[in-house]
């Protein structure tokens, strides 16, 4: 019975796989084969010193962050949850580097969209240190404490801004579809370098744009500089495969749709092609007559008298006109015009990259008041920003992730997106468990009253002072907000055909704390002395952990964390069904043969025991026999 891997996926092996993939030969026994791999790519590769690179103190130990496996958890945390049974959504407390380890395993190329808002750098937002040997210790040491402060004065300024965000990125990468993309926002102080490291992470050729985004209002007018009045929001896909979506047009485009016939509105565009290679010996086929309305041949002729083309030739003209989609107006002249007819319809248009028409940082702060009453949170952004990017990066079943969720403006949006176009998009959110109490000791003036507000929603909630559960907090009124409108409109609009009509979209979410690992032999910080050495024995998991957190466990590290489950009596003993009938997991002790056939019975593909819960070697072998030639695909022990 082969033991269930207690690591995050390793990203090192599974790039070695896809080298292996691609060039076979190059690959011996696990190893890179270099020299056969500078052969296969023959003139291609780059052996200069002095080549065309971006580098800086820490680059290849962040590299190393990125790829050493990790063996910490999520812990599932029911009674900060909503609608633990029926929700899809996650809302995750934890350091993201070590969520984002975590996620890869089922997430791998599952998310249509990212968006995250990482600190901007501004001096004094940005906290964590990450520490690869051992990643989890120093997160639990370090959310005890706080010392948001990254000065320049520092001399690593921005040496550690990338040392933070280089790991987080590449992890982010394997997560998105292959018709997915990330949107980051950010500002001055970070731009030019984020756009080099994404360049060199997701690839130059899957750059989508840098859009320009007004914030709404001009800070630092009173230094010496010019003052800020946007940010901005960097675009990359995974791959050619991503559509940018289209946006619904302005009340102004709408009104260019002016003429009308049997189809419905539409507006003109000329048939002769115009600008480049608008000339009859450019493409010779295209120059022929077009009959128009009262007999007269209308030929394609340029502005100055010159033979020109039409955009398409002769089969394409036949048939639009066969469709009546050829529009033919006299110019000043009393020369005949021919157009194509663009009707409304539902059009949208491309979006551009300078968005200047959406609400500002000030309306995002109005939204935080109307849910709490009060500021509890000094950077959120605007919903409708969020709900821009979501319209043109995701369709309706979509999974978006945002691990710098802040106050979870990125679930917010989804969830009114979801209600106004019946989607069904689900969420992920991650956010670091900030200490509210030290984050008091260490704030600005200015931001003083805000945390205080912000410890004040903790505890009318009866909750940790945490920025986490602040976020979560938001998803919870938000969603109850987004709920009475809808119910409103409803009603008031006569809708409700059936009185049992229910809201359709998904506003509840489950809490996942990361932890260390439950289990003792997973845990590369437990020390086995002699007191708890029998302990040890008996038991594989550390006392404090309950049943589902390592059925949690079990299904992170085999990388079906997304999958329902329900509790079973199976032969008279408690097992978890994870999926339909994909899983079985069973953490019970003194295994007999009738519970095995019982298993067998229910005709899972896995099975996932405890070891110690079989009396001894015969038995779990016994188990393996008869589980296999049940037609039982893979058996596991922890
Ligand atoms: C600029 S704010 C995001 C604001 C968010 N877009 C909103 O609208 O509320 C960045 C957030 O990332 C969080 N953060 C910083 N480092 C983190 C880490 N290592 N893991 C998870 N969250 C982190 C901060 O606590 C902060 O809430």
């Amino acid at each position: 019975m082969d033991k269930l891997e207690g690591t995050s996926l390793d990203i090192t092996k599974q790039n070695i796989k896809k080298l292996k993939e691609l060039f076979p030969n190059c690959v011996n026994e696990g190893k890179i084969d270099f020299d056969m791999l500078q052969t296969v790519l023959g003139e291609e590769i780059e052996t200069a010193k002095e080549k065309y690179q971006f580098t800086w103190n820490g680059k290849t130990a962040a590299i190393k962050l990125a790829q050493t496996p990790s063996s910490s958890t999520l812990r599932p945390c029911k009674e900060k949850s909503k609608n633990w049974d029926t929700t899809d959504n996650l809302y995750i407390e934890g350091d993201n580097l070590e969520v984002l380890k975590q996620l890869q395993k089922t997430y791998y190329g599952k998310i249509k969209m990212i968006y995250i808002d990482p600190p901007y750098n501004t001096g004094h937002d940005f906290i964590y240190k990450d520490d690869y040997r051992n990643g989890i210790k120093k997160y639990i040491d370090q959310t005890k404490q706080s010392g948001k402060s990254n000065p320049e004065t520092s001399g690593r300024y921005h040496t550690d801004w990338l040392n933070m965000i280089y790991p987080r990125l590449l992890l982010a990468k394997n997560l998105l579809s292959d018709d997915g993309a990330i949107f980051i926002s950010i500002d001055d102080n970070e731009v030019f370098n984020l756009k080099t490291i994404c360049d060199e992470i997701f690839g130059q050729t899957n750059f989508i744009g840098n859009i320009v985004r007004a914030t709404g209002t001009t800070t630092g007018q009173d230094s010496n500089g010019l003052g800020k009045s946007f940010d901005y929001i960097l675009c990359y896909s995974k791959s050619s495969d991503f559509n940018v979506g289209g946006v619904l047009l302005s009340d102004e485009d709408v009104e260019r749709y002016n003429l009308e016939d049997e189809k419905g509105k539409f507006s003109i565009l000329q048939l002769r092609r115009t600008g480049n290679e608008d000339r009859r010996e450019d493409r010779p086929t295209m120059y022929f007559p077009i009959t128009a309305p009262d007999g007269t041949k209308v030929y394609p002729i340029g502005p100055t008298g010159y033979e020109s083309r039409w955009r398409v030739g002769p089969e394409t003209v036949e048939q639009r006109l066969r469709n009546n989609e050829l529009y033919f107006k006299k110019d000043s002249n009393g020369e005949w015009k021919v157009y194509y007819k663009y009707y409304l319809d539902n059009r949208t248009k491309r979006p551009s990259n300078l968005w200047t028409e959406l609400d500002g940082n000030k309306k995002a702060q109005i939204e935080i008041k109307e849910l709490f009453d009060k500021a509890v949170f000094d950077t959120p952004k605007p919903t409708q920003l969020i709900q821009k990017i979501i319209e043109i990066s995701s369709d309706k079943e979509s999974i978006i992730l945002d691990f710098f969720s802040g106050s979870s403006t990125t679930a917010h949006a989804i969830m009114q997106q979801n209600s106004s176009d019946n989607g069904k998009r689900q969420f992920i959110m991650v956010q670091l468990p900030e200490d509210l109490d030290e984050s008091l000791k260490t704030c600005s003036k200015s931001n003083e009253q805000i945390i205080k507000n912000a410890i004040e929603v903790c505890d009318e909630i009866g909750a940790e002072h945490s920025l986490a559960v602040v976020g979560a907090e938001r998803i919870r009124r938000a969603g109850e907000k987004i709920k009475t409108v809808w119910l409103d409109n409803h009603k008031s609009e006569g809708l409700f055909a059936d009185e049992a009509e229910e809201f359709p979209v998904d506003i509840g979410f489950k809490v996942f704390k990361l932890d260390s690992t439950n289990l003792r032999p997973w845990d590369n910080e437990n020390i086995i002395d002699d007191d708890n050495l029998f302990d040890t024995m008996a038991d594989v998991f550390k006392p404090d952990r309950s049943r589902e957190d390592i059925l949690y466990e079990i299904m992170l590290k085999y990388g079906i964390f997304d999958m329902p489950v329900t509790k079973a009596e199976v032969n008279g003993k408690t097992m978890y069904k994870v999926g339909s009938r994909y899983m079985l997991v069973c953490l019970e002790d003194i295994l007999s043969e009738a519970d095995i056939n019982a298993i067998c019975n229910e005709q899972p593909r896995v099975v996932v025991f405890k070891e110690a819960g079989f009396a001894n070697d015969n038995d779990k072998i016994n188990a393996v026999y008869n589980l296999t030639k049940a037609g039982v695909e893979d058996v596991k022990c922890i």
